[in-house]
């Protein structure tokens, strides 16, 4: 027996890693077998099929999905295409959250989509927190090498104990190794799923320079090709039920040496902001981080980056406020 089954673990791990992990053939599920309404009344739209989704921003409100389960670890994705035109103080946000389980010591894995004026592109930033960090963001902002206003493309989190990677495309653009120097900072409690779009009018694009402009509204992202391929973890329990495969995610979350390659071109091309490098808010680089002296000289010339209000995202109310705090400043 207990041979057999090591031999077996064996070939699922052989297997994992032959394949390079086969993510674009993860199953795809419907809105509703992953997801549920979080806020903004009939701002979310699920279509007939049930395949697809949309959420819009107006006047009145934002609005938001959540996950019908907690995750501990696993594959999360899902095909975005974001509003065109004139979106500045647009925030779209796909993202793993534990922050309404725990208020002072939560875990958050996010991707967050920075709309923009007219002519100018979106950008994307992503950011981890561990065990309530928000002292310390570890931020970092990219442009994408596609116009994401012009059709679906993917955006992926890969969560192990190990390792997170975030995915544009199967392109991995993003690695955090857990670390012992990171201690507690990497995220370790199961979350939720999330995606919301909301009024970042005092912070988004260049600093709060451009807010909203509710004369364009709506603004309507829209959402298809979910995937939520993780370890289930009961709310009272807190065991994970896991599915064979998502065991092994942490053996095969070990980019192959073409896919570093990739990554590494992604970010020197398109990374714009790094908080390894940001020596406004960390005289010394948080220890995680390897200072290249070529890109602190490239990622410098950059403006200093303005920062959402992390605390005011979660929460059905604190959604509404912020909605509301837009309409004002129109
Ligand atoms: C998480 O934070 C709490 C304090 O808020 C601390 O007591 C605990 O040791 C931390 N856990 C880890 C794994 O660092």
């Amino acid at each position: 027996m207990c041979s057999l089954s090591s031999m077996l673990v064996f070939m699922a791990l052989f297997a994992g890693l032959a394949s390079g992990f086969a993510l674009e053939k993860l199953h795809v599920i419907s809105f509703d077998e992953g997801y549920t309404h979080l806020f903004g009344d009939q701002n979310l739209v699920v279509r007939k099929d049930g395949k697809s989704a949309r959420l819009s921003l107006d006047e009145r409100t934002g609005s938001g999905f959540v996950s019908n389960d907690l995750y501990l670890h696993g594959f999360f994705s899902a095909k975005i295409k974001l509003p065109a035109d004139y979106t500045a103080g647009v925030v779209i946000a796909f993202y793993m959250s534990n922050g309404d389980m725990y208020e002072k010591n939560h875990d958050e894995i996010d991707f967050e989509f920075l709309g923009n004026i007219r002519g100018k592109e979106w950008r994307i930033q992503t950011n981890v927190y561990g065990n309530g960090s928000t002292h310390l963001g570890r931020e970092e902002r990219y442009n994408l090498w596609f116009d994401p206003t012009e059709d679906f493309h993917q955006y992926s989190i890969l969560w192990s104990d190990s390792h997170i990677i975030f995915y544009v495309d199967n392109v991995p653009i993003r690695e955090v190794k857990r670390s012992e120097s990171m201690g507690g900072d990497f995220p370790s409690k199961p979350m939720s799923l999330y995606s919301t779009i909301w009024d970042g009018s005092k912070w988004a694009t260049d600093g709060g320079k451009y807010g909203v402009n509710y004369k364009y509204a709506p603004y309507i992202a829209q959402f298809s090709e979910f995937v939520l391929h993780g370890c289930t973890v009961d709310p009272i329990e807190q065991f994970p039920t896991c599915d064979a495969s998502a065991e092994d995610l942490s053996h095969v979350a070990e980019l192959t040496s073409s896919q570093r390659r990739k990554m590494e071109n992604f970010r020197r091309k398109r990374m714009t902001y790094s908080y390894c490098y940001d020596q406004t808010r960390y005289k010394v680089a948080p220890p995680e981080c390897v200072v290249d002296p070529a890109e602190a000289k490239r990622l410098r010339v950059y403006d200093p980056v303005t920062f959402g209000d992390r605390g005011h995202r979660h929460g059905k109310s604190r959604h509404r406020n912020r909605a509301v705090s837009g309409s004002e400043a129109m």
